[in-house]
């Protein structure tokens, strides 16, 4: 199996995606900004690195196809957002259905969208964390491959609450891509992700 990881900045998931030794190969990771911190370490990584600037497109429909092309480019199985800033049209989405995963800083279906750590926060939740899923039209609300739990703690502030799920972040996004290059996950009638060894 193979795979893309599409970034926007820093990449500290794809970075950990790369050091997990996935038994896949990692074709290529793609970015919408020139500068994301995350294109050097694959360069120095021996990834083959693209970009595809979203201000050189004045729609997001143009954007999306200029994307395809490059990801098809790589003819990758699995394309893996990691961090991707940039909402995909549905055509996009679509177009890979089953193929499409994304990493959000909370416990889905709660606090989809930006500021999580902030809402959690405010909410005054005690448990926050972090998920794994399929992407679908419906932004934020795809099957869940896997979540990882963190407490809220009295004294947490926006950055050590991030801190503490990045930290998860780091563990489950590894561990649902080796699932799906192992061909260990599949999606029922219901759209609902079946793990193989709790069938
Ligand atoms: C992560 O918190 C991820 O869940 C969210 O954006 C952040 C990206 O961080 N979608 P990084 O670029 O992987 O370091």
């Amino acid at each position: 199996k193979s795979i893309v990881i599409l970034i926007s900045g820093r990449g500290s998931n794809m970075q950990a995606l790369l050091k997990a030794k996935l038994p896949c190969r990692i074709a290529a990771v793609i970015s919408n900004k020139t500068d994301a911190e995350g294109l050097e370490f694959a360069r120095k990584h021996g990834i083959q690195t693209a970009v595809v600037s979203h201000r050189d497109y004045s729609d997001r429909a143009s954007f999306d196809a200029a994307l395809a092309q490059t990801i098809d480019g790589f003819q990758p199985d699995y394309v893996i957002l990691a961090g991707f800033m940039r909402i995909l049209t549905e055509g996009f989405v679509k177009r890979y259905y089953g193929k499409l995963v994304n990493i959000h800083p909370s416990l889905l279906p709660a606090y989809g969208g930006l500021d999580t750590h902030a809402r959690a926060l405010h909410d005054g939740v005690k448990i926050h964390g972090c998920t794994v899923h399929f992407v679908t039209p419906d932004l934020d609300h795809g099957p869940i491959i896997i979540q990882a739990a963190v407490p809220v703690l009295s004294h947490d502030t926006e950055k050590t609450l991030a801190a503490r799920v990045l930290n998860e972040e780091h563990r489950i996004y590894p561990q649902a891509i080796r699932w799906l290059c192992e061909n260990q996950i599949e999606l029922d009638a219901n759209g609902r992700v079946v793990l193989h060894r709790h069938k």
